[in-house]
């Protein structure tokens, strides 16, 4: 299921299927209400089917491809400040890829400020250090997700999550930076 869009239609048919299962709970009830019993039975039976193979489908697509799971917290950055680049690295416009611990970090100076978030897409992982900055925003070369510099937030999907962002220290020439509020 390697492929984004099958793993969108996977997940519409996942989501139909929920929704005829509900039809055919619904129903089930209404004919017990009614007191035909036996009709009643199949379509609970028939609703416990549709749900079961639906529930397969969501499994597989959140334990198996990780969808709608954010990519990037299975590693945590060290405490505290700690420098990452020069400052004269960090040229406007054009984001750098660095690491605190074993965490990669994408700087990105917009306005002649520097911000720091999470490298890796919390969508599925995709290197943000190759997206391109554009209004306050860095995008993702994968998909196309866009989160806002100042903060991480999803401007744009499909990520469901926004991005990790790093506090930023400038000092003697150097680029510090420790974890923000989202990874406490
Ligand atoms: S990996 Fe899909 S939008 Fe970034």
């Amino acid at each position: 299921m390697g492929d984004f869009r099958l793993k969108r239609r996977v997940g519409f048919v996942h989501g139909t299927l929920n929704t005829v299962a509900l039809g055919l709970y619904v129903g089930s009830w209404v004919m017990r209400r009614q007191g035909r019993r036996d009709g009643a039975r199949l379509l609970a039976l028939a609703g416990f089917s549709v749900s079961g193979a639906s529930a397969h489908l969501g499994g597989a697509l959140v334990h198996k491809e990780a969808q709608a799971v954010t990519h990037v917290v299975d590693v945590f950055p060290p405490d505290g400040f700690t420098r990452v680049a020069s400052s004269a690295d960090v040229v406007e416009g054009r984001p750098l890829r660095v690491t605190t611990g074993d965490v990669p970090v994408v700087l990105v100076r917009d306005g002649g400020r520097v911000y720091a978030l999470a490298e890796r897409c919390t969508h599925l992982g995709g290197p943000l250090s190759e997206g391109s900055v554009e209004d306050g925003a860095i995008r993702c070369p994968w998909h196309g997700s866009a989160f806002r510099l100042k903060d991480g937030q999803v401007l744009d999907g499909p990520s469901a999550h926004s991005q990790p962002c790093f506090e930023i220290r400038e000092t003697d020439g150097a680029v510090e930076v420790r974890p923000g509020r989202h990874w406490a």
